[in-house]
């Protein structure tokens, strides 16, 4: 249950005037670290994996453990992929298990921006996933010093923002209004008049990139005017850095898991920090009282087939399992066979979407209509399916 619909959590910290935190993690020491902060904290929590850090880790093999920790937690959590870069990504991370998207064309001009997130808007919607678009530029790599990635700050403006949520339909708005990805030498400077404008005009959540180097007073002001997601993560790899670099003076000649030691609790003690400045500490019970929960819906057919070899079948059911795994909400495709000779049916399909809006989405995907009228449906007449919960 814990896991539960991002917009819900999203809108009541907006409505309730505090901000959920949204930290990047690159490893199980990051995961374990926030999720015992957030517990310790009775506190919602957003695990986030951003697109640029895949390069560390492999997203395929620490999704399965992000999304049990999230399964197994008492509050209530979602999973965020952080700047997608495409529609592929956004695709794929749905389909791994992550259930709020963000897609980040905010380099490309407004009308490409536009057009890219309303794809990704009418994907993800299709699959009950609410979507983080970015308008305006903050500059800067997570993790890495801000000066040496300068790029020039394009500020969000309110009349752009009108627009850009109004033709895209997105649920929340990540705004530039002064903050930058990574490490800063100096204090940023925010624009809150432009924020509270933005606020004022859109009245959805705001969410604010390159939270590592803000003040408890900037923070302050900027949940004040409509910020109700703050992604962090540069800080939380500094803390990491610091407690190696301890360990590795004070333990020169040990191995990995010495110089790891402490790890996971100095990223939890700063996550620790963050919730309790951003106001969503003990906000878990009546989160969870109003959230939907996340629950996947399975799809199953148990069928008999008429016309073809056991070969044939073979070769219909591994080409489904490519075609259909491919479908936007899809988390997995599973096939197989009656172990005893008589069943009354011989075959299984099971598919597990991961909310029930995909029950309709999917059976229109072209994919899917391609895939049953030719394949599947002439060889298989005698079925029965069935959509359910466990
Ligand atoms: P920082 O690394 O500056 O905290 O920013 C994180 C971020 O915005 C991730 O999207």
């Amino acid at each position: 249950m814990p896991l539960v619909n991002m917009k819900d959590m999203l809108n009541h910290a907006y409505q309730n005037g505090y901000a959920v935190g949204a930290f990047d993690l690159v490893s199980l020491d990051f995961l374990e670290g926030i999720m015992d902060a957030a517990e310790r904290c009775h506190a919602p929590v957003i695990l986030s994996l951003a697109e640029s850090h895949f390069e560390y880790f492999d997203f395929e093999l620490a999704m399965p453990a992000v999304v049990a920790a999230a399964r197994r937690a008492t509050i209530p959590v979602a999973i965020h992929l952080d700047h997608g870069e495409s529609f592929e990504s956004a695709v794929h991370g749905i389909n791994r298990g992550c259930n709020g998207i963000m897609v980040d064309s905010s380099q490309q001009t407004l009308a490409d921006n536009i057009e890219m997130t309303r794809a990704v808007v009418d994907m993800a919607h299709a699959c009950g996933v609410p979507v983080e678009g970015e308008l305006g530029y903050v500059p800067g790599v997570e993790g890495e010093d801000a000066e040496r990635h300068p790029g020039e700050i394009a500020y969000t403006t309110v009349s752009e923002a009108k627009d850009y949520v109004t033709q895209t339909e997105v649920d929340f708005l990540a705004v530039s209004i002064g903050t930058v990805h990574g490490r800063m030498q100096g204090k940023p400077k925010l624009d809150f008049f432009r924020l509270q404008e933005i606020n004022d005009t859109l009245g959805i959540p705001l969410v604010i990139h390159g939270g590592t180097g803000l003040s408890d007073e900037q923070f302050q002001q900027l949940i004040g005017c409509g910020v109700s997601k703050i992604n962090y993560y540069t800080s939380l790899a500094d803390k990491a850095g610091v407690q190696i670099r301890d360990n590795a003076s004070t333990k020169p000649h040990h191995g990995y898991t010495s110089l790891a030691a402490g790890v996971r609790d100095s990223i939890s003690i700063e996550v620790e920090r963050c919730i309790r400045l951003w106001g969503s500490a003990n906000r878990a019970t009546e989160l969870l009282a109003l959230c939907t929960p996340w629950m996947p819906v399975e799809h199953l057919i148990i069928y008999n087939v008429d016309g073809i070899t056991e070969h044939q079948a073979n070769t219909m059911m591994s080409e489904g399992q490519n075609i259909l795994s491919t479908i936007p909400g899809v988390l997995e495709v599973t096939t197989g066979r009656a172990i005893q000779h008589d069943a009354m049916y011989r075959y299984t399909w099971l598919i597990r979407f991961c909310h029930s809006a995909v029950i309709d989405s999917y059976r229109a995907h072209p994919k899917h209509v391609v895939f049953a009228d030719t394949l599947f449906r002439p060889v298989a007449g005698e079925r029965i399916s069935i959509d359910y919960q466990t």
